[in-house]
């Protein structure tokens, strides 16, 4: 490596020396060659003279201060350092970039046939040379041209105040963005699309034009993310109060993208994946997953544009609170449970598996080399737990005002997530002084709960004892401030109200100490225990529960997220004692109550289809590889498939009966449709495992009139090896190889084939008219899926899943450090594993970190896993 990069810390931040008011940009677009002309008014906050900018891969062509040529400057790799500026100029400079050749897609880049931008966190440096840090908040006027025929719009941030036609065919279009931002929050595109345009009109009455712009010939699978950016600004009125602020509100869909979206004031780019839809091409999964993200963007309006981050340590003041209102948006227009139970698995697998691995870190990170590997499922899903949890403390009244506080304050401003934390607690009066450590605290705290029935006192009292284990970077843990949500049932169903001294006591309980008891009386009979309801905070819990109470919280819990709980506890208790019985040699099984219990379920008539589906989804092989120090790959693997195999065989007729009930003549997409249609799924996928199974698949995938019933087909002959496989992936890849997007549920299907030689056909499947490992999409589609989601044949012992991971990382090192650095994960958690495979990982993390060009990316987390 040509220089070791270095780490930046929190507690390092200092104001910037100066700051940029208003910047004009123009953009003289060709492939190769762009010219970008930066005017910015540059005024020192300090006594300090010499402006330091950031810059990466640029060159320098021309740098004017007042209009005059300056020399008192040096540039090198990574900065240009201007001397002895006056205290407040008009500083001029012109850089040269080539799109083309950025295949790391950070900057200004190629795809497709557009032009577009990705800054956040740090690209804008790789466009000009600037003060890119999310502190320095300018007005941004924005010039772009271009030829006109190849890239009719020409679009960038705020309002289109001005255009016209140049030299040689080429036009331009000039924009301007009335709100300060940070560089991060800048975009532009340039292109030629088909528009899907509506507008908005905004509770005070003002007028917004609405564009979703998608590459020619998909307009028709635009309207999905119309519907949706609609609902999401009505939405953000009615339980925010928060309105819209432009006149205008930019989507571009674009095939190469490193993230998901991304919320640039007033043109967000998106990754296709999160814009295109129609029946024939997207699952309901799609719509759901394009409804929440286009929400989320829209929501990063307030929170993340109108209120920025000082620095980005603070990057879940943004990203945690903004996930946290895109899950509100999803559990108020859909199932609240549904949803519930989703986010709790990102919990319980990722982010649980995160802060158990080498690359642990608070929600609020102390220490940094390379940004991008911070946008991370801690810093968003549990940052999003963590305002959750404020939520459950303060109640949604009191919520409220800590938003209209937190606005009042910081609006127009960067703030830190402290900001955030004081102004709930003093629009609420609630005191949070101990709930900050979740911000400064990594790790997973596991809460112990041991029960008492006195019958004689008529007293039950709970001792709850948390612990935090020491996690990769943080050694020293303490008591933290978690709100305990629980409730008690009598043996009939009924709820015991909760009482201390005779008055009623509040449902969550304030756990604060490393060891408590609470002690509740006028018990009558001895309770059952609903612990932790809602997963009212993220962390482990373990109580001894029997079998008999578990089932019954599964019948007679009053909350649908408490029962599917209880069916998961339920299953993990014969998950662990199975994997034991594996290692022994011994037969899998599950006693006939256990199946009677999902029996139960799925017969019942109160339920909703959606929540019946999700209480039949074991939990993943990620999931319960995270309940051990040491995982054993195959046994758990084993155990899975056979617990499967037996609740397949044992409720194969009532699978069967719900599965042709729930056959639906036409194809909508209401909820109460995806609802039918998921649990009708989930029948078939364990209906696959029966001896009807291979005849039922191929006949839903030959009728199948909408996509969720075709993958759901394919995915049920993939899972349980059918011979009908072959033939369905066939028909599938003739029939849509011209449409990467729709092609990646394919690749998906290839990078989880349990099939013994699935690498093999991986390997083949790279050489695929639809697979390029420039785009993202496809990479962790094929590439991705297999490293993630095919734990037999990833883990194989002979170590071929490890050397090819290798291979691909350091091609991808090169050409997109961003995606290699996200594909790396599995491999950082060797140390979880037996000997053998730890030797055989740790020698693709040894080769990798030898490399003489290692990007920052991979340098961080490669050196902090083999730091022992
Ligand atoms: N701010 C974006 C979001 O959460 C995330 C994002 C999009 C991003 N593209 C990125 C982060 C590139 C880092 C790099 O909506
Ligand atoms: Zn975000």
């Amino acid at each position: 490596m040509a220089q070791t990069p270095q780490a930046k810390y929190r507690k390092d931040y200092k104001q910037p020396s100066h700051t940029i008011t208003d910047i004009e940009l123009t953009f003289d677009l060709h492939d190769t060659a762009t010219t970008v002309t930066a005017v910015s008014y540059v005024k020192q906050l300090g006594d300090e003279t010499t402006l330091v900018l950031d810059g990466e891969g640029l060159t320098l062509e021309a740098l004017k201060v007042d209009g005059a040529d300056w020399s008192d400057y040096t540039a090198d790799e990574s900065s240009l350092e201007i001397r002895e500026l006056p205290a407040q100029c008009e500083l001029t400079i012109v850089t040269l970039i080539n799109p083309e050749a950025n295949t790391a897609l950070e900057g200004l880049y190629k795809s497709g046939g557009a032009f577009c931008t990705q800054c956040e966190a740090e690209g804008f440096r790789r466009i000009t040379y600037y003060l890119d840090r999310p502190d320095v908040l300018a007005k941004y006027t924005t010039t772009v041209i271009a030829d006109k025929e190849t890239y009719p719009f020409l679009l960038s941030n705020g309002n289109r105040i001005e255009e016209g036609l140049a030299d040689n065919g080429r036009h331009w279009v000039k924009w301007q963005d009335p709100h300060p931002k940070p560089c991060y929050l800048f975009a532009l595109v340039a292109g030629d699309f088909d528009v899907r345009r509506d507008q908005y009109q905004t509770k005070s009455g003002r007028n917004v034009a609405l564009e979703v712009f998608v590459d020619k010939g998909n307009l028709e699978r635009a309207n999905h993310a119309m519907v949706s950016l609609i609902n999401a600004m009505k939405w953000d009125e009615e339980r925010f109060d928060l309105e819209y602020d432009l006149d205008i509100y930019m989507v571009v869909a674009v095939d190469f993208f490193n993230m998901g979206a991304m919320e640039n004031k007033g043109l967000n780019v998106f990754n296709s994946k999160y814009v295109l839809a129609n029946d024939q091409t997207a699952t309901d999964g799609d719509y759901l997953g394009i409804e929440s993200v286009i929400g989320h963007e829209y929501f990063h309006n307030w929170t993340g544009n109108r209120v920025t981050c000082r620095d980005w340590f603070q990057l879940s003041l943004k990203e945690g609170l903004t996930v946290f209102r895109d899950q509100e948006f999803s559990s108020d227009l859909g199932s609240r449970a549904v949803n519930r139970i989703n986010n709790v698995r990102v919990i319980r697998g990722p982010q649980f598996a995160e802060d158990s691995s080498p690359m642990s870190h608070p929600i609020r990170p102390e220490k940094v080399i390379e940004m991008n590997n911070f946008y991370t499922v801690t810093v968003y899903e549990k940052g999003s737990e963590v305002i959750r949890m404020m939520h459950t403390l303060l109640g949604e009244a009191a919520f409220q005002k800590g938003m209209k506080l937190y606005f009042e304050r910081h609006d127009g401003t960067a703030a830190t997530c402290e900001d955030f934390v004081a102004a709930m607690e003093d629009a609420s009066g609630v005191d949070l002084k101990q709930f900050r450590l979740w911000y400064s605290q990594s790790g997973t705290p596991t809460l112990t709960v041991q029960s008492q029935y006195d019958a004689q006192a008529k007293t039950y009292s709970l001792t709850v004892e948390q612990v935090t284990e020491p996690t990769h970077e943080q050694k020293d843990k303490q008591p933290l401030h978690i709100p305990f949500d629980i409730e008690l049932y009598a043996a009939d169903g009924t709820v015991i109200e909760l009482q201390r001294n005779g008055k009623s006591v509040h449902n969550v309980l304030d756990v604060k100490e490393a060891k408590q008891t609470f002690v509740f009386d006028n018990v009558a009979e001895q309770p059952i225990p609903s612990l932790l309801r809602e997963f009212s905070a993220p962390v482990k819990l373990e109580y001894e529960y029997s079998d008999e109470e578990l089932t019954f919280l599964m019948v007679h819990a009053r909350n649908e997220f408490a029962r599917w709980d209880a069916g998961q506890m339920l299953l993990a208790k014969y998950i662990r004692s199975n994997v034991i019985k594996v290692q022994n040699g011994q037969a899998v099984e599950l006693p006939e109550t256990v199946v009677d219990a999902f029996r139960g379920v799925l017969l019942s008539d109160e339920l909703e289809p959606a929540f019946v589906a999700e209480m039949l989804a074991l939990p993943g092989h990620n999931e319960v590889s995270g309940w051990y120090k040491c995982v054993d790959v195959d046994a758990i693997a084993t155990v899975l498939h056979a617990m499967k195999v037996q609740l397949a065989t044992e409720l194969e007729d009532e699978f069967s009966a719900t599965y042709h009930t729930l056959k639906q003549a036409e194809y909508t997409i209401d909820h109460a449709a995806i609802g039918q249609r998921a649990l009708r799924n989930s029948c078939l996928g364990y209906l696959a495992f029966t001896e009807q199974g291979n005849p039922l698949v191929k006949a839903q995938y030959q009728a199948a009139n909408n996509m969720t019933d075709t993958m759901a087909a394919m995915s049920a002959a993939n899972n349980a090896k059918l011979t009908c496989r072959a033939e369905i992936m066939a028909d599938y890849s003739e029939k849509w190889a011209h449409d990467g997007l729709v092609m990646d549920k394919w690749f998906i299907l290839q990078g989880t084939n349990p099939a013994e030689n699935a690498l093999q056909t991986i390997k083949e499947t790279m050489n695929h008219e639809a697979f390029s490992l420039k785009n993202p999409n496809r990479t962790r589609s094929l590439i991705g899926s297999f490293f993630n989601n095919n734990p037999v044949n990833f883990h194989a012992k002979s170590g071929e899943g490890y050397r090819f991971a290798g291979e691909i990382l350091r091609e991808l090192n090169s050409s997109n450090p961003q995606v290699a650095s996200r594909l790396i994960d599995p491999l950082l958690k060797f140390r979880r594993y037996d000997e053998a495979r730890q030797a055989l990982i740790k020698k693709e993390l040894e080769t990798l970190k030898a490399m003489d060009n290692l990007a920052r990316d991979l340098f961080e987390k490669v050196t902090k896993a083999l730091e022992a």
